[in-house]
């Protein structure tokens, strides 16, 4: 508890932000992380694997962006940072003990960005990928575990009545925000010349100790994927994290390509 209060007062976060919950958000993770590292640790070598096939056949290596970066723990990134002349980490909030971790890696730039496209009072503030889309030098583009979890600081905003505040006429539908801020991403996903890699969690399972599933979320806004390169199952917490009797298990797809995985699905 300590650690994670030390943490907290010493990460530089935008007062918005922080009201967002995004930073204790990020600290929540970096606890849970620790807590579960042996449950998560082959979701992370399944996601190093995708990362590191997106790579492997890439003409040039020149920049390489990160969305979502978070704890960077699900991508290579001392890989990343020895094959490519630039690595940006991108995410609303990057925790003082990350920063410290990578500050070793001359070539990785921390970028702080909000990535959902929404200023903090909820309106719309534009396509939060354009300025990265538009670099000619961006060879690779991994969205890191972040589809799933745009929408959740936007939906607590609602639940704090804030954005009840607005004028009506520009009060987005909070009950339409997570399919809306999905569809978002994936849109600027697919406005990038470079590869895009997209690792991703499309479903939350409660299940009990008798391997009997109590309860189903749906986590993209009921957006349909293509056929992914790979899939596999997070064990987000074992049980005794989120309650003794069950656990909370995370169905997760990779894409290596995943605009060629959208074109062929289109074309299908
Ligand atoms: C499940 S974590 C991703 C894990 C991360 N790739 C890692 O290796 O730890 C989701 C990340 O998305 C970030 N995030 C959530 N909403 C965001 C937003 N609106 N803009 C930018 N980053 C956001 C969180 O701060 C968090 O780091």
């Amino acid at each position: 508890m300590l650690a994670e209060v030390l943490v907290y007062l010493t990460t530089p976060c935008r007062a918005a932000h922080r009201r967002l919950g995004h930073l204790k958000a990020a600290v929540d993770l970096w606890s849970r992380a620790g807590r579960c590292a042996a449950a998560w640790a082959p979701h992370y070598r399944q996601c190093w694997s995708v990362v590191e096939r997106a790579m492997a056949d890439l003409p040039r290596r020149r920049k390489v962006v990160v969305l979502g970066s978070g704890l960077a723990r699900d991508v290579p990134v001392a890989r990343l940072a020895a094959a490519f002349e630039t690595v940006l980490l991108v995410d609303v909030v990057h925790l003082s003990i990350v920063r410290l971790r990578l500050a070793r890696h001359r070539n990785v730039v921390l970028v702080t960005r909000d990535l959902s496209g929404l200023a903090p009072d909820g309106r719309p503030s534009g396509d939060p990928l354009a300025e990265f889309a538009a670099d000619p030098e961006v060879d690779l583009i991994v969205s890191a575990n972040l589809l799933s979890q745009i929408p959740l600081a936007y939906e607590d905003l609602a639940a704090a009545h804030t954005i009840a505040t607005l004028p009506p006429a520009d009060a987005p539908d909070m009950d339409g925000i997570a399919p809306v801020l999905v569809a978002g991403h994936l849109a600027g996903l697919a406005g990038f010349r470079g590869r895009v890699c997209l690792l991703t969690d499309t479903e939350q399972r409660t299940v009990d100790r008798a391997g009997r599933v109590l309860e189903t979320a749906e986590l993209i806004g009921g957006h349909r994927l293509p056929v992914p390169d790979a899939c596999w199952t997070w064990t987000l917490a074992p049980f005794g994290e989120d309650g003794p009797e069950h656990e909370l298990i995370h169905a997760v797809v990779g894409y290596v390509d995943f605009n060629r995985a959208l074109r062929t699905s289109d074309a299908a």
